[in-house]
Parts: structure tokens; C-alpha cells; sequence
């Protein structure tokens, strides 16, 4: 993992102002060369405070959402209506807000009946909208977990192998919370992403945080320290 871009706040709330600004002129450079931009977002906590300020009439009026299509890093298996399901928290506090056309919202479906199905059928929403193989995202989302994890990467979880499949399911983590099973985009897929800002805050993840922002991919403790994408922007607030 190469270290660099990092910018540091005092408050959530000077970061999402931060990472929102260079979100959206990122997407409009993005939208101006190619005619469109794909995002895939995570859950958590650490993508709320920027969730919420996009949500601003006045931020919303950034980006010509018909040109957005949105999807996600990874998903509980919960039902969609369920307040741990990370499709559910990012339509409660931004995009009923938004005119996002619902044909540009790819979320993982979780009305199968089992996470593995749940994951073959995002597998195949990725392969109509990318081709075949690992898709480039323009934009990857990432928090962290007070573990070192990122996206559903658990602490010497298989997942972590995983070379081919851009989505895989994982069972509960045993390090974090909530404990529910989870269907997720894997490592190839972080790595070949042409931009990914990592977004995290919070006092008890600042040890987890100087480690890998020191070590790099020295000394592996963290699943976060697996990423190799040269084109990494952190974002990370102390409180
Ligand atoms: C999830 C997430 C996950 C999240 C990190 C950080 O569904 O849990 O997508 O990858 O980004 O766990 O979570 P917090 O921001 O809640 O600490």
C-alpha cells in the first residue's frame, strides 16, 4: 500500500466538507470526459456526515445526477427495509433527496435466500453494467473498522485471498459489529479503481490508523494495509 494524499481534520464535520469537494469536482471532470460516473459506496458510519452534507439542497445541486450511477462496496444480509441494511441508511439520508433515476442505483439485492445467491446475482449486475471480468469503478468509497478492516475484508478472513470474483459472501465478522453475514466487493476490484477516497473518523481508530499510515504495506496487520491502488485519497478526522 503506497501512502500518500493523506488529510487530516479535527471533526467528521470538516471532513465531509473536504472529501465532499473533492468528490464533486472528481465526478464532474469525470462526467465531462466520459459522459458519466460510477460510484460505489460503503456503509458504516464513516460515510454519513458526507451522506448527510450532499444531502443540502445546495450540495445536491453539484452533480447532474442522471449521469451518476451509484453502487455498493458491500451489504449486510439483512432485509432492505432493515435499519442495519447499508442500501436502506444511504436512501434514508441522501438519496430519496436526490434525483438519482432509480435505473442508475445498482444496490445489492438482499431478497434472496442466501448470501451466496445474494452475491452471484450482484456478480451478474456488475457483468450487464462493466463486461466480464473485474469491473473499474471511477470512484470506491472505503471506511475502516476499528479491526483494519475495509469494505466486508475481515482481520484473516479468506476473503482476503480472493483473486477472480469482484463479489464474494462472507460470513459474520467475528471483529466488529453488527455480527451479520455480508456479501462484499473484493480486493481486485479496490485495486483497480481509478480513485478511491478512504474516509474515516473516530478517537479509537486513531492507533489502527497510525500503524497503517506508518507502515504501509510493512509489517501486514491490518486488511486495509492490502489495498495497492496508486491512486488513494485519505480522509481521516480524529474525533
Ligand atoms: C459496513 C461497511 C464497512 C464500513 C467499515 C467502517 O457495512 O460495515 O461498509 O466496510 O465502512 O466497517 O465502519 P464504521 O464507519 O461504522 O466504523
Amino acid at each position: 500500500m503506497k501512502v500518500n494524499n493523506v488529510m487530516k481534520f479535527e471533526s467528521p464535520a470538516e471532513m465531509s466538507v473536504a472529501a465532499l469537494s473533492a468528490m464533486a469536482s472528481y465526478c464532474l471532470t469525470t462526467i465531462r470526459a466520459k459522459g458519466r460516473i460510477n460510484i460505489a459506496v460503503s456503509g458504516g458510519s464513516s460515510p454519513l456526515g458526507l451522506f448527510a452534507l450532499l444531502a443540502k439542497p445546495a450540495n445536491m445541486a453539484l452533480l447532474p445526477w442522471s449521469k451518476v450511477h451509484l453502487f455498493w462496496v458491500d451489504e449486510r444480509f439483512v432485509p432492505m427495509d432493515d435499519e442495519d441494511n447499508n442500501f436502506k441508511v444511504a436512501c434514508d439520508t441522501f438519496i430519496r433527496r436526490s434525483r438519482i433515476p432509480e435505473e442508475n442505483i445498482h444496490c445489492i439485492n438482499t431478497a434472496y435466500s442466501s448470501p451466496a445467491q445474494a452475491a452471484m446475482a450482484y456478480r451478474s449486475e456488475l457483468e450487464s453494467y462493466f463486461g466480464p471480468g473485474i469491473p473499474c469503478f471511477d470512484l470506491i468509497l472505503l471506511g475502516m473498522g476499528a479491526d483494519g478492516h475495509t469494505a466486508s475484508l475481515f482481520p484473516m478472513a479468506k476473503s482476503l485471498q480472493e483473486k477472480t470474483l469482484p463479489v464474494i459472501d462472507v460470513p459474520p465478522p467475528v471483529s466488529s459489529e453488527p455480527k451479520l453475514p455480508r456479501i462484499t466487493m473484493t480486493l481486485p476490484v479496490i485495486n483497480k479503481a481509478a480513485k478511491v477516497f478512504i474516509i474515516i473518523a473516530g478517537a479509537e481508530k486513531q492507533h489502527v490508523v497510525d500503524f497503517v499510515l506508518s507502515h504501509g504495506s510493512r509489517e501486514i496487520k491490518y486488511p486495509l494495509q492490502l489495498i495497492e491502488n496508486e491512486n488513494l485519497s485519505w480522509y481521516i478526522s480524529r474525533q
